[in-house]
């Protein structure tokens, strides 16, 4: 990154996993509660006190909302105990429902760029589309039909459409695309909530995905584009106004073509590093188990600059108070 030492850089990437980690503790006390509210308060506020003691001088670009919408973590916050000038995207707790009904695949997640190098995409929806590593550039395409993109995908990998697995997220708005899907052969597997880990599945050969399909919130894109710069793979994002006001809010952002399709590289852009912590148990990551001492937690950390992966598990004893610093 700009004006960061690899050694800080990484040792970067292990701090940004303590702050994920406290956030998804944080979230882990209200699984299967109820109160999908509650829990992502407390894990946005895990995690912007977590930012204390990481040496950045960040400013959240995805967070929690406008400045008087959102009271942590709101877009133009500034985090971090200073240092290099980095973006944020945030999302404390991936999947609120998820974790109020104590279902699967809830987690915390966050990712750091150099300054201006992610799309600061409004919170409306986006249509993503998404392929694992190693396959041949442009292969996929939002402006492609269904089938197509099948078609392709299967030649690319040398197999039948119905060997290939489509994820999706189950909604009313999927219904013709799963329909086309299915027309063609291929088979699906419907996600309740929590695109960010189906779109990071077309890129882990154990979750079984090849492709992923369909529309969800653009800010969830974009922590999505960031997660796969570092572990390969093809992504293109679309956003989808629903009203001339969203567009012209866009604008104030710097969004001037509403029907621009994002590429991977311009939604995340430079060298990028992506933590995540399992808050529910999910095809990535474990959830947050209780101990007798504390908790265990899962985390996965990755940086494009290396393109290394790392899962951390992490043994927290909540009968030693940490020690204050400086
Ligand atoms: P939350 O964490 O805000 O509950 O988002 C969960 C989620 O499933 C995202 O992963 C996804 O991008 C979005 O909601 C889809 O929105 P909708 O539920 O309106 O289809």
């Amino acid at each position: 990154m700009t004006g960061v030492s690899n050694m800080t850089d990484r040792n970067l990437a292990l701090e940004l996993v303590r702050v994920t980690e406290a956030a998804g503790l944080a979230a882990a006390r209200w699984i299967g509660r109820g109160d999908k509210i509650a829990a992502d308060g407390a894990a946005v506020e895990a995690m912007r006190i977590a930012f204390d003691s990481v040496a950045i001088d960040g400013t959240v670009v995805i967070g929690e909302g406008e400045m008087d919408e959102a009271p942590m973590l709101f877009i133009g916050e500034k985090v971090g105990m200073g240092g290099p000038a980095m973006d944020i995207a945030v999302d404390p707790l991936e999947g609120t429902s998820i974790a109020a009904k104590g279902a699967p695949n809830a987690i915390a997640v966050l990712a750091l760029a150099e300054h201006g190098k992610f799309l600061h995409a409004p919170d409306i929806y986006m249509d993503k589309i998404a392929v694992g590593p190693g396959l041949p550039d442009h292969l996929v395409s939002l402006d492609a039909s269904v089938g197509e993109n099948l078609r392709n995908l299967a030649r690319a990998k040398k197999c039948d459409i119905s060997d290939l697995m489509v994820c999706t997220l189950e909604r009313e708005r999927h219904a013709e695309m799963i329909a086309k899907c299915r027309e063609a052969g291929a088979r699906i597997m419907l996600i309740g909530d929590g695109d960010v880990s189906g779109l990071i599945a077309v890129s882990q050969p154990e979750t079984g995905v090849d492709i992923y399909i369909g529309s969800g919130g653009a800010p969830e894109g974009v922590l999505s584009a960031a997660a796969l710069r570092c572990i390969g793979g093809q992504m293109q994002g679309r956003l989808l106004f629903e009203d001339d006001g969203q567009i012209e809010r866009a604008r104030g952002m710097g969004i001037t073509d509403p029907n621009r399709i994002y590429s991977l590289i311009e939604m995340a852009g430079g060298d990028v590093m992506f933590a995540a912590t399992g808050v529910t148990d999910g095809p990535m990551l474990r959830g947050v188990r209780r101990t007798q001492l504390g908790a265990t937690t899962h985390s996965i950390v990755m940086r494009s600059k290396s393109g290394t992966v790392r899962t951390i598990e992490a043994q927290h004893n909540f009968s030693i108070k940490p020690v204050a610093r400086g």
